[in-house]
């Protein structure tokens, strides 16, 4: 039977990072919605230039458009044992999506890790971000730097400042997430799937407590 791994939590709260660790650990892919949106962006899709008007603006792309993309990410052949989601679901009407999705490649939503932290945190996480222009490996300015200024220290790309990192953009998406995000907690709670996390530690603290929940609980 697949394996199925929700990460939920806050924009800037370490999502992508520690999604990165688990996926290299449990060999599970990692699906972003925000990385796929982005790279339809960086290809001028119809689905990018649509996605584009509300990602800069800090507001959810339509469930409709974000569910079809994943339903097709998770149909690849890569997915067959499962899949690390990152960002999705981010309503509960995803999450009711996903479940009845998960039932057509006989599987279930398995674990929801939900890392937390003060907006003070992430407001300095998502102002110290840089991500690199090819493969959108994530820095911080103070807390994983880059070895060369500027460059990725994977692929030697540019590395860059995300335009909804922008001050105004993040304060946004803190509220949206707040607004629209945040009633997944008490919908996984309800499902006894969720285990909080408290995300305000380092990346390699955070990492071995989702390593070690994910390991030990029954699949
Ligand atoms: P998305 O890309 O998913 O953005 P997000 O949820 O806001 O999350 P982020 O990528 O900003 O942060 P993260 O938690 O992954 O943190 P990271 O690891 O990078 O989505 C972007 C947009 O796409 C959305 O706003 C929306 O418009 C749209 N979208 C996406 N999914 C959608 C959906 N399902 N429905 C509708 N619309 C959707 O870390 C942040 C920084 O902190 C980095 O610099 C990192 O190095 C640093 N850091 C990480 N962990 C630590 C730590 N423990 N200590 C110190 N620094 C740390």
């Amino acid at each position: 039977m697949p394996t199925y791994i929700v990460l939920i939590g806050p924009p800037g709260v370490g999502k992508g990072t520690q999604a990165k660790i688990i996926s290299e650990e449990t060999g599970l892919p990692h699906i972003s919605s925000g990385d796929l949106f982005r790279e339809n962006i960086k290809n001028k899709t119809d689905l990018g230039l649509l996605a584009e008007t509300y990602i800069n603006k800090g507001e959810l792309v339509p469930d409709n458009l974000t569910i079809s993309m994943i339903r097709e990410r998770l149909k690849a052949t890569d997915c067959v044992n499962g899949a690390l989601l990152d960002g999705f679901p981010r309503t509960p009407n995803q999450a009711e999506e996903l479940e009845k999705l998960l039932v057509q490649f006989h599987g279930r939503v398995n674990h929801v890790p939900y890392i937390s932290a003060s907006s003070e945190t992430l407001i300095e996480r998502l102002g110290g971000r840089l991500t690199c222009r090819a493969q959108g490996h994530v820095y911080h300015s103070k807390y994983n730097p880059p070895k060369v200024e500027g460059k990725c220290n994977l692929d030697g790309s540019d590395l860059y400042i995300r335009d909804d990192d922008k001050v105004e953009t993040i304060q946004r998406r803190i509220q949206v997430y707040f607004d629209q995000t945040s009633p997944l907690i008490e919908y996984y709670h309800k499902r006894g799937l969720l285990e909080e996390i408290n995300g305000a530690r380092s990346i390699e603290e955070v990492s071995t407590e989702i390593l070690k929940l994910i390991g030990t609980r029954q699949a």
